[in-house]
C-alpha cells in the first residue's frame, strides 16, 4: 500500500514567502510533520511526496530519517494534475493508494490505519471526511443571505482519500477539470460510490495563516496525550 502525498502547491491563501508546506511548525517544516504522521502507519509499504519541477526548498532540508521515502519532481498545476503525474509514475501497480494532502500535518496515524481496515474489501475505496456542524448560508450580492442551504447529509471532504491506482490514474484521466478538486470526485464522475468514512475535525488543512497556529496546538495536545 503506497500514500501519495501531493505537495506541489504555492500556497496563495497562506500568503507567504515559501509554500506553505515549508513553513516552520513546531521547530519543522509543515510537511514534515504529515510525513511523520504516515511514516508511524505500519500498513504503508512506500510514501511518495510529488513536489514541484521548481520547487527550491525540498533539499534544503534532511529527511534521511524517513526510511520508505521517495520525491518526484513532477508536480502539475493543479492538484489533480499533480496526483496524477505521480499515480502514472508508479503505474503498473493495482495496489491501493492512500493521497493525502501535504498541508494536513496533524493526521492520527490510527486514523488512517482504521480507515484501511474500513475500506480494504471496498470494491471502490473512500475517503476521511466529518459531517457539517453549522447551518449553511448561500450568500448573494454585498454579502447577503440567499437563502440557508439544509445541511442534511452533507459532510466535508478530507484526505486520505482511498482508491486502487489503476483505478484512480483512469478517473482523473477521463474526467481533469476545475471540478476535480479531490480524488472522490474523479470516482463520482465515472459514475461510482466512494465510502464516507469518519474522520476527525483535528485533521484540518492548513490553508490561511491562522491555521498555522491552530495546527500548533493541535500537535502540542497530542505529544500531551
Ligand atoms: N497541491 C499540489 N499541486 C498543485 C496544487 C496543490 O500538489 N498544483 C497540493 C498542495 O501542496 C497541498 C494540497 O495539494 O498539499 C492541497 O491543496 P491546497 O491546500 O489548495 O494548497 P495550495 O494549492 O498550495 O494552496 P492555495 O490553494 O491557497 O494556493
Ligand atoms: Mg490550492
Amino acid at each position: 500500500m503506497i500514500a501519495l502525498i501531493p505537495a506541489a502547491g504555492s500556497g496563495s491563501r497562506m500568503a507567504s514567502v515559501a509554500p506553505k508546506q515549508y513553513l516552520d511548525l513546531a521547530g519543522q517544516p509543515l510537511i514534515w510533520h504529515t510525513l511523520s504522521a504516515l511514516s508511524k502507519v505500519a500498513e504503508l509499504d512506500q510514501i511518495v511526496v510529488v513536489i514541484s519541477p521548481e520547487d527550491e526548498w525540498w533539499d534544503s532540508f534532511d529527511w534521511c530519517e524517513f526510511k520508505r521515502l521517495e520525491v518526484l519532481r513532477c508536480g502539475g498545476a493543479s492538484r489533480a494534475e499533480s496526483v496524477l503525474n505521480g499515480l502514472l509514475a508508479l503505474q503498473g501497480s493495482d495496489d491501493w493508494v492512500l493521497v493525502h494532502d501535504a498541508a494536513r500535518p496533524c493526521l492520527d496515524p490510527a486514523l488512517v490505519s482504521q480507515m484501511i481496515v474500513e475500506l480494504v474489501n471496498h470494491p471502490v475505496g473512500g475517503i476521511l471526511a466529518v459531517p457539517v456542524a453549522d447551518t449553511l448560508k448561500l450568500a448573494q450580492a454585498g454579502q447577503h443571505i440567499a437563502h440557508t442551504h439544509p445541511r442534511e447529509g452533507l459532510w466535508q471532504a478530507q484526505t486520505p482519500q482511498m482508491f486502487r491506482i489503476a483505478q484512480l490514474a483512469h478517473a482523473l484521466t477521463i474526467g481533469m477539470g476545475p471540478d476535480i478538486t479531490d480524488e472522490a470526485s474523479a470516482l463520482e464522475k465515472l459514475g461510482l460510490q466512494p465510502k464516507l468514512v469518519m474522520g476527525s475535525p483535528w485533521n484540518l488543512k492548513v490553508t490561511y495563516p491562522q491555521d498555522l497556529r491552530l495546527a500548533e496546538l493541535i500537535l502540542a495536545a497530542g505529544r500531551l496525550g
